[in-house]
């Protein structure tokens, strides 16, 4: 199916404060008063065309929400990426494994040493293939779409599987491997203790060999991927793909009025305050230079002029929400 919209959708303000669209405008000053919306997503912007096996689908599911992915069997990526939180956990830092609760009322227990520095990103079309570049500070990215080769930069560097299908599950290698996050911290078990001292490959390795030790997991292994035969055969990468065929699936969102109005080319499908924004917001108020495309983004890097809160990662915060010692 190919159903592309081409056509420029021009935006032009009646008397009033009214708008109304019209696919084509033929008057005079196009710079100041028209925008062109982008063009809808279709399914070959996201991994797989939009259709990821049903079998690795099923498997990523499990996974996601399986604790069994951390170091003390107490936190799965669904905790923190909550379905009930609009795929975040309602939190300005996360808490990760050893907390107690879910969402905002998530709480530390005595024996969490830090909250994750940042903030847990919610994974609504995450699936799309404009995401070369995952994490605030792009630390995963797809170096092929800056005409480099097919490889990822990483924090791991060349200990990533060389074929890893994508960005989004290259990304899923690295929250079991922090202590925070999901391994454990130091002394608790060999699992967190390999993330002390950042051996990732190890937890990969034993994380691969624990899933694929329960038989029902290795049955869907079986299905999602034909080399797969015995548990030996399992690989970290193999858990890695179905988490990303998942959450390409189970977070894409585009059937939104804002999605429509890209597919119809009608802007007045929304209520007129709607229109009223859609307006500000490719006009006067310029927000589309930096969230353009259908995503609402362009996928760079900006200074936005907004200080860091909180801990953070690397440089020391200017403002620091938590004593000495906290993080
Ligand atoms: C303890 C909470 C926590 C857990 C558990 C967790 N995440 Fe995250 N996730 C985060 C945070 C925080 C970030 C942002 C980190 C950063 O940028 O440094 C993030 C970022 C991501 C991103 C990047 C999103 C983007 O827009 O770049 C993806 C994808 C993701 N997580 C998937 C997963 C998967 C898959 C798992 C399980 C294997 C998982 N997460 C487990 C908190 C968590
Ligand atoms: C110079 C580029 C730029 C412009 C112009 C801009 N933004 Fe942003 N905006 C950003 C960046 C960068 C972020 C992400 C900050 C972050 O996640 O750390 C952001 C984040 C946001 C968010 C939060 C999104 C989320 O998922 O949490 C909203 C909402 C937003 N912008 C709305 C607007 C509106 C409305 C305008 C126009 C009035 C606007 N922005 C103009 C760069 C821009």
């Amino acid at each position: 199916m190919n159903f592309r919209y081409s056509t420029p959708i021009v935006l032009a303000a009646l008397s009033g404060g009214v708008l109304s669209a019209a696919l084509a405008i033929a008057s005079g000053d196009e710079e100041m008063t028209t925008t062109s919306l982008p063009s809808p997503l279709t399914d070959q912007d996201f991994l797989y065309d939009g259709a990821p096996d049903a079998s690795l689908v099923e498997l990523g599911r499990t996974l996601f929400f399986d604790p069994i992915l951390s170091g003390n069997k107490n936190i799965s990526c669904g905790t923190c990426h909550d379905p009930a939180f609009g795929s975040g956990d309602g939190l300005a830092l996360g808490i990760g494994e050893g907390g107690i609760g879910a969402g905002p009322d998530r709480t530390t227990a005595d024996a969490v040493l830090g909250r994750v520095p940042r903030n847990a990103q919610p994974l609504w079309n995450i699936g799309a293939r404009s995401y070369v570049s995952l994490f605030h500070d792009g630390r995963v990215e797809a170096l092929a779409a800056k005409g480099s080769t097919g490889a990822i930069r990483n924090p791991a560097g060349s200990d990533l599987p060389s074929d890893v299908s994508s960005p989004l599950a290259a990304q899923a290698f690295f929250p079991v491997t922090s202590p925070i996050e999901m391994a454990g911290q130091y002394g608790e078990s060999q699992m967190a203790n390999a993330a002390h001292h950042e051996s990732r490959r190890e937890i990969w390795d034993m994380l691969a060999q624990r899933v694929a030790a329960v038989p029902t997991y290795l049955d869907m292994l079986r299905a999602a991927f034909p080399k797969v035969e015995i548990a030996g055969d399992v690989e970290f990468l193999h858990l890695a793909e179905a988490l990303a065929a998942f959450q390409a699936e189970a977070f894409r969102a585009d059937q939104s009025p804002f999605d429509v109005v890209l597919r119809t080319g009608d802007p007045t499908y929304l209520p007129l305050e709607t229109q009223a924004g859609l307006d500000l917001f490719y006009r006067a108020a310029g927000c589309a230079r930096c969230h353009s495309g259908p995503l609402l983004t362009d996928h760079q890097f900006h200074a936005i002029v907004v200080p860091q809160i909180g801990p953070g990662t690397g440089e020391p915060s200017l403002v620091t929400l938590f004593p000495k010692g906290v993080r």
